[in-house]
C-alpha cells in the first residue's frame, strides 16, 4: 500500500516509524515531513493545505491512503475535497470531515454540541463584539480565575486564564475589539474555571464504532512546575496513573458514547481521531476541549504503546471495519521529553547543528523541527526540535532514561523540562 502522510512534527515521525513496521506498507511519502521522516520514507515538499497539489501528487504516485496529521487541512475540508472528486473518493483518507472538525475549529460549536448531548463540561457563555457590555457583566458575575477562549483556531494560543477581573476585561477587549486573533476571535467563549488535573484521551473512529487508544498526560507550559507561557507540549506520559478503570469507564459512558451518538445523530461524517482534553475534577471527568487529530507530543508516547499493526487499523477505519480490529496495547509506561530551541514559544533561531543522536540507543528519538543541511548534518528547524521517548515497566525509569538521553543530544540553545511526570508520582502507587 502506498501512503501519503501529511504533517511535519514529532507526531508524524512517530506515525511514520510505526507504519514502517507494517508488512503491507509499500511506499511512504511525508508532506512536508522533517529530517526524521525522511530517514523512514520520502519527504515531498508539498503544503498539507494545498489540496489541488495533493490531488495531483496522489494520482501521480498511485497513493492508496492519505493520513492527515494536523488539524488545519481537516478544518479546511480536505476530507470533503477527496469525497467530492471522482478520482479521489475511493482513496482511503484518515481524517474527519469539515463538519466534524468544527469540534476543534469552533469552541462555541463544541460547547453547544456538548450541552445538547449532556457531555460534562464547564458552564460557559459565548459573546461577540456587539455583546461586549454583556460580556463584561458576565465576567463580573462569575468567580475568578477567568477562562477566555477565542472561538476559532489560534495556534494553541487562543485560551487565556486570568486571575483578576481587570486582566480578564483587557483580554476580552484584545480579542473582540483589537482582534488579537483576527477572525478566530470573532466570538469569545467565557468558561467557568475547572480545578483538577488534566489528561488527554484518544479515540479512533470509523463512523460506526470506535476504539479507545492509550491515554496520555502532556505538559503544556514552558517552565518547570507548569509555569510560564503555553507551548505545543514539552513532554508526555502514557498511561496516566490516575486514569484507572473506574475513571476511564466514566469517560467512556459519559463522554465517548454520547459524543459518537451525537455525531451519528447529526449525520456528521467522522472517520479519524478524536482527542478529548479532560479535567479530572475529584475523580469526575469534564471536557476542556476537543481536537480532531492526535496530540503532539502525546502521539510520541501513544504510538510506541500500540503493539498491533497501525496500517491495518487505518485500513479498518477507512473500510468501517474497526469493530473487527483487535488493538493490542503495551502495558509499560512510555515517557517523552521534548527538546526545544532557546526562546521558544516566542522567537527562536533555527539552523543550529545537532550532534549526539548516534549515541542514543535506549530511547527512540522522534524528530519535530529538524532538517538536514547541505553537509548532511541534522539541524534545528523549529521551536520543538526532538522528542526523546523511552519505555519501561517503571514510570520513573522510563522518565530517567529519556532525561539521560536528552543530556547526550547537543545543540546550541537546547532546553527541556526536567520535571516531566513528577506530578504523577503521587498516583503511581
Ligand atoms: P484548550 O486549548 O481549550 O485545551 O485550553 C488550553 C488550556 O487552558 C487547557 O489545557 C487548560 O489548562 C486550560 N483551560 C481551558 N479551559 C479551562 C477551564 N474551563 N478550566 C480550567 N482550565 C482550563
Ligand atoms: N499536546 C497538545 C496538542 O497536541 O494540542
Amino acid at each position: 500500500m502506498n501512503v501519503l502522510l501529511l504533517g511535519s512534527g514529532g507526531r508524524e515521525h512517530a506515525l511514520a516509524w510505526k507504519l514502517k513496521q507494517s508488512p503491507d506498507l509499500k511506499e511512504l511519502w511525508i508532506a512536508p515531513g522533517n529530517a526524521g521522516t525522511n530517514e523512514i520514507g520520502k519527504n515531498i515538499d508539498l503544503s498539507p493545505l494545498n489540496f489541488p497539489e495533493i490531488r495531483d501528487f496522489v494520482l501521480e504516485k498511485k497513493i492508496d491512503m492519505v493520513i492527515v496529521g494536523p488539524e488545519e487541512p481537516l478544518v479546511r475540508g480536505i476530507q470533503n475535497f477527496f469525497l467530492d472528486n471522482k478520482n479521489l473518493k475511493n482513496i482511503k483518507l484518515i481524517g474527519l470531515s469539515k463538519q466534524a472538525a468544527m469540534l476543534e475549529g469552533s469552541k462555541d460549536f463544541a460547547k453547544s454540541f456538548m450541552k445538547r448531548y449532556k457531555i460534562p463540561t464547564a458552564n460557559h457563555k459565548t459573546f461577540t463584539l456587539k455583546d461586549f457590555p454583556e460580556a463584561i457583566n458576565y465576567l463580573n458575575s462569575i468567580e475568578p480565575p477567568y477562562v477566555l477562549k477565542a472561538d476559532g483556531l489560534a495556534g494553541g494560543k487562543g485560551v487565556i486564564v486570568c486571575k483578576n477581573i481587570s486582566g480578564a476585561e483587557k483580554v476580552l477587549e484584545d480579542i473582540l475589539k483589537n482582534r488579537k486573533f483576527g477572525s478566530a476571535g470573532e466570538k469569545v467563549v467565557i468558561d467557568h474555571f475547572l480545578e483538577g488535573i488534566e489528561l488527554s484521551v484518544f479515540v479512533a473512529t470509523d463512523g460506526k464504532s470506535y476504539k479507545i487508544l492509550p491515554e496520555a498526560k502532556d505538559y503544556k507550559n514552558i517552565g518547570e512546575g507548569d509555569t510560564g507561557p503555553n507551548t505545543g507540549g514539552m513532554g508526555a506520559i502514557s498511561p496516566v496513573p490516575f486514569a484507572d478503570k473506574i475513571f476511564m469507564n466514566k469517560v467512556e459512558e459519559r463522554i465517548i458514547k454520547p459524543l459518537i451518538n451525537g455525531l451519528k445523530n447529526g449525520n456528521i461524517d467522522y472517520k479519524g481521531f478524536l482527542y478529548i482534553g479532560l479535567m479530572n475534577v475529584n475523580g469526575e471527568p469534564f471536557v476542556i476541549e476537543f481536537n480532531v487529530r492526535l496530540g503532539d507530543p502525546e502521539t510520541e508516547v501513544i504510538i510506541p504503546r500500540i503493539k498491533s499493526d497501525l496500517l491495518e487499523m487505518f485500513v479498518a477505519m477507512a473500510d468501517q471495519k474497526l469493530s473487527k480490529y483487535k488493538i493490542e496495547i503495551d502495558e509499560r509506561t512510555a515517557a517523552t521529553v521534548i527538546l526545544v530551541s532557546q526562546g521558544y514559544p516566542d522567537k527562536y533561531e533555527k539552523g543550529k547543528i545537532i550532534s549526539g543522536l548516534e549515541n542514543i540507543t535506549s530511547s527512540i528519538v522522534f524528530h519535530a523541527g529538524t532538517f538536514k543541511d547541505i553537509n548532511g548534518n541534522f539541524a534545528t528547524n523549529g521551536g520543538r526540535v526532538l522528542a526523546v521517548t523511552s519505555i519501561d515497566y517503571d514510570m520513573q525509569k522510563a522518565i530517567d532514561i529519556s532525561m539521560e538521553n536528552a543530556k547526550k543530544i547537543i545543540y546550541e540553545g537546547k532546553y527541556y523540562r526536567k520535571d516531566i511526570g513528577s506530578d504523577l508520582q503521587k498516583y503511581n502507587l
